[in-house]
């Protein structure tokens, strides 16, 4: 069955949830209620899209996707790409690399300059980032602001 790459939908959160289970295993799951607000947000908030690559009626992988706009560099925007995984049993297949290529289109029809991310930590995510043409060109550094020790790990 062929993969298409396309925007979420509302009826896609569950299987949204189901892939974030995947990347963030820790995680406690959401509250019903709550990952329905949440997901109101996110798909309503300008700039952002929630790409996901569908194989008939399964999702097989996610990158979130973020325009900023940017009032340096002649004003030219800036994507952010967060969230991304491919389910365990489709790797290996082209689809991550498939959800990079479309988060550079989306970045390039929004007139952006630059696509950031940051990689987890490991071989796999940056094989992979330099596979999907990306090179490791700036030190990423963050600061967790609760003391959950779930959202503290490599991602
Ligand atoms: C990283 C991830 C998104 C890759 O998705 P994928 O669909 O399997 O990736 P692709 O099939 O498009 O791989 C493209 C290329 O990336 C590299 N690559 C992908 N996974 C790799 C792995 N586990 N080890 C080494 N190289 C890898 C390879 O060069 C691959 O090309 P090839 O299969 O022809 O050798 C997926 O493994 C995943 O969801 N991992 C867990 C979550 C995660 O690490 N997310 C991203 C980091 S923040």
């Amino acid at each position: 069955m062929a993969i298409t790459i396309r925007s979420a939908v509302e009826s896609d959160l569950s299987a949204l949830l189901s892939l974030y289970g995947e990347l963030n295993p820790d995680d406690e799951p959401l509250a019903a209620d709550a990952a329905k607000d949440i997901w109101a947000a996110v798909r309503h908030q300008q700039g952002r899209t929630v790409l996901v690559a569908a194989l008939g009626d399964t999702l097989a992988g996610t990158a979130d996707c973020t325009v900023l706009p940017n009032l340096t560099r002649s004003g030219r925007s800036i994507l952010f790409v967060e969230n991304v995984v491919v389910a365990q049993a489709h790797r290996r297949r082209g689809i991550g690399k498939r959800l990079m290529a479309a988060a550079g289109q989306l970045a390039a029809s929004a007139g952006c300059y630059k696509i950031q991310l940051l990689a987890a930590d490991g071989h796999e995510a940056h094989t992979f980032y330099r596979a999907c043409g990306y090179q490791p060109l700036a030190q990423g550094f963050r600061r967790y602001l609760d003391e959950n020790p779930s959202c503290r790990r490599r991602r």
